[in-house]
């Protein structure tokens, strides 16, 4: 068996490492990967969303099973070009995934089926929205409708900043064409919790929640980011809100996507608040989340690759999933300015051969380069250190004392993931 993972960053990282423990899969391969991935997959210099090169590949190559990691691609129709050639794969296809690349389609949605979201309205004309804005009371939420890096919503305080947000987005297009029609929402305040499920289309099964932190310094200061560090199990969640959730947002969103005929296969991600009026979904994605999945797939103890093909199947059904009873953390190490612009190009110290350390936390690449017999920083986010534990606490202090071995020129992570 031959698995082909498409992306490459720390999400794909940490599939691929869980997907190391099958047997059965004998080659796993990813495009494009990054300099820590070609130590447990053989990297191809495909890029993530090159889908006719990736289906070529696939073709020539005799790949079994590609898994379609990233946002872009999935939006782009990967999925559909190659189940067309018979190629199993596991992420949505490009009208399911609009759940995602569409915040008009997915607000649009939830307001048709009753699914509790922030109230909101949608403009394709900048007067309108300007006007709206002219009426409004604040805070007020703008987004940006299309991918947009995790950086398309705007949290604007007051009037001015409201229409310079509307301004930016519409007029000068600071996300491209992900700009043409925003969503202008209620602001909702609340715990924020991450629950990224499987589903086939009819079943859904959510995995352990988790806690993203989005915003770059400590004490949630800054601006956000795509994430610096998250914990797993979210203390937030309770038994009683995972049943809440699971009747009001999980159940009628696969129901809701089955009656619209585009029922959705993978993992589908829901970013939610725990609002003083219930859960409510924030957003929808349409894939792993990043850093999520490497807090939560080293929780995972059923294989991955039996719960992937289930999906693929539409036999989620049939399957147990189990959890360990333990906690995860995860930190990420980030360039210096990142989430704005950053240097790359830096010898990273303290890891061995292998992209690890001994004795100490699993580390997920997500922006490096081998090269010279090194690994250097490539990206915005660099490394997502991940330590499981009995308690959260002896997690992040795993977490914590393998990042403190860790040291690149620049290097910048949170010293309070966990506190939030
Ligand atoms: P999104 O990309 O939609 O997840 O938004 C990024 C972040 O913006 C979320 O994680 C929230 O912290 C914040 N956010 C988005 N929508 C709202 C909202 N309606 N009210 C308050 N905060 C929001
Ligand atoms: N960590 C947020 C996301 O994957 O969208």
């Amino acid at each position: 068996m031959k698995v082909l993972v498409i992306g490459s960053g720390g999400r794909e990282h940490a599939i691929i490492k869980a997907l190391k423990k099958e047997e059965r899969i004998k080659q796993i391969l990813a495009a494009p990967g990054n300099g820590g991935i070609n130590c447990d997959a053989e990297c191809v210099p495909i890029k993530a969303t090159d889908i006719s090169a990736v289906k070529e590949f696939v073709l020539t190559n005799n790949i079994n099973y590609v898994i379609v990691a990233p946002d872009d691609p999935l939006a782009l129709g990967m999925v559909d070009v190659l189940e067309k050639e018979g190629i199993r794969c596991f992420g949505p296809n490009k009208s399911s995934a609009r759940i995602e690349s569409s915040k008009v389609f997915s607000k649009n949605l939830m307001k048709k089926y009753g699914i509790p979201t922030a109230s909101y309205e949608t403009f394709s004309d900048i007067k309108q929205a300007l006007s709206y804005v002219e009426s409004s009371s604040f805070p007020l939420v703008i987004k940006a409708d299309g991918l947009a890096l995790g950086k398309g919503v705007i949290i604007a305080e007051n009037k001015a900043d409201a229409i310079t947000a509307v301004n930016s987005i519409m007029l000068e297009k600071k996300f491209g064409e992900s700009g043409s029609n925003i969503v202008i929402e209620e602001f909702l305040t609340g715990p924020e919790v991450t629950a990224l499920s499987f589903t086939d289309g009819k079943t859904i099964v959510p995995m352990i929640s988790s806690m993203d932190h989005k915003r770059v310094f400590d004490g949630n200061k800054g601006p956000n980011t795509g994430g610096m560090g998250v914990i797993a199990p979210n203390p937030h969640y309770t038994k009683e809100i995972a049943a809440v959730c699971e009747k009001t947002i999980f159940l009628p969103t696969v129901s809701a996507l089955q009656k619209e005929g585009c029922p959705f296969k993978g993992c589908l991600y829901f970013g939610l608040m725990l609002t003083p009026r219930g859960p409510m979904v924030i957003e929808y994605n349409c894939r792993f989340g990043d850093p999520e999945t490497q807090a939560i797939l080293p929780l995972l103890e059923t294989s991955l690759f039996d719960i992937m093909s289930a999906v693929t199947d539409g036999k989620l059904s049939e399957i147990d999933i189990r959890w360990k009873n333990a906690h995860c953390a995860c930190v990420v190490m980030a360039s210096g300015g990142y989430p704005q612009s950053y240097k790359t190009g830096f010898a990273i110290n303290g890891l061995n051969s292998a992209g690890g350390v001994e004795n100490g936390a699993v580390i997920y690449h997500a922006g490096t380069e081998y090269k010279e017999g090194g690994f250097f920083t490539a990206g915005g986010r660099v490394l997502g250190i991940s330590a499981t534990g009995n308690t959260l606490e002896t997690a992040l202090e795993e977490a914590y004392k393998t990042a403190g071995k860790l040291t690149f020129k620049d290097a910048h992570y949170r010293k309070d993931i966990g506190k939030y």
